[in-house]
């Protein structure tokens, strides 16, 4: 099993690489902008490439292995996850920063298994050992903290509405600031680096914070959903944060709204 895990590790982290290669060459490419839920939901002919990229190399050295890909679901595939080893891609998280070529720009491959046991389940993550080797130094006093969010894709008013009231809530806190990278996996990986103390956000999808979730848990992180409970991984809500005590002080600052699952069948959406 740990042979089997480090060879998907391996390949995992070679993909990326490869992935990260062609997102930055794409950069200085006249772009083909396409919007998807909304207007400003967007996505690029690189989007798609390099998320076949990634499912083809997969598939090449693990036949058996699903994906849920972001521009596979967008482009009507379902996003069920299942107890089959599944790799869940966002090959470009950031595609705003990338169409208007701000560098903060993230491909992420997961993959993500579970072993059934008698009793239970088990979950091991391949990707997130970066984190482990870091030391931060915990801040508890959510005063001197800097919070990161973002507004995301959806310019309902009434969810903008919520989006703003909670914003208020933790600005008014005071807090030393609010930053947001404009990509959820970056505002994660921000939380395990302890550059920032929390990232919330409702409205993003399972595929940019699969990775985020387990660089963050293995970081020492703490991971919740808006409302205090555990996080649901298609509910498309997330907090993440360096400890338990900045957690709580985030969510008791959210004014939650519940955004139609990712993987509600497609009328319900
Ligand atoms: C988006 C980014 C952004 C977040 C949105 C996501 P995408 O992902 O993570 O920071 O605010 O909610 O959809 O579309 O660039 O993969």
């Amino acid at each position: 099993m740990a042979d089997f895990l480090q060879n998907v590790m391996d390949h995992a982290v070679a993909v990326a690489r490869k992935a990260g290669e062609v997102v930055c060459s794409a950069l200085s490419d006249e772009r083909k902008i396409m919007t998807k839920s909304s207007a400003v939901d967007l996505v690029t002919q690189t989007d798609q490439r390099v998320e076949q990229l990634i499912i083809q190399s997969v598939k090449e050295k693990f036949p058996s292995h699903r994906f849920i890909g972001e521009e596979s679901v967008a482009a009507g595939e379902s996003c069920i996850l299942t107890d089959e080893p599944t790799w869940i891609i966002d090959p470009i998280d950031g595609t705003t920063n990338f169409v208007h070529t701000w560098r903060w720009v993230w491909s992420t491959a997961v993959w993500r298994i579970k072993c059934s046991r008698p009793g239970g389940g088990r979950e091991r993550s391949v990707t997130a050992r970066l984190c482990r080797f870091l030391s931060r130094q915990l801040l508890s006093d959510i005063h001197q903290a800097i919070i990161a969010t973002e507004f995301g894709s959806n310019r309902d008013l009434k969810a903008v509405d919520h989006i703003f009231f909670s914003l208020r809530n933790i600005l008014t806190l005071p807090v030393h600031g609010v930053r947001g990278a404009g990509t959820a996996a970056v505002n994660m990986c921000l939380v395990a680096l302890g550059c920032v103390e929390a990232y919330y956000e409702i409205g993003i999808h399972v595929w940019d914070i699969a990775a985020g979730l387990l660089i963050v848990s293995e970081a020492g992180g703490v991971l919740m959903d808006v409302t205090g409970g555990d996080v649901d991984l298609m509910s498309r809500r997330i907090v993440a944060a360096n400890n338990k005590t900045i957690a709580e002080k985030v969510i008791e600052q959210i004014d939650p709204f519940t955004p139609p699952r990712d993987d509600a069948p497609p009328l319900d959406k």
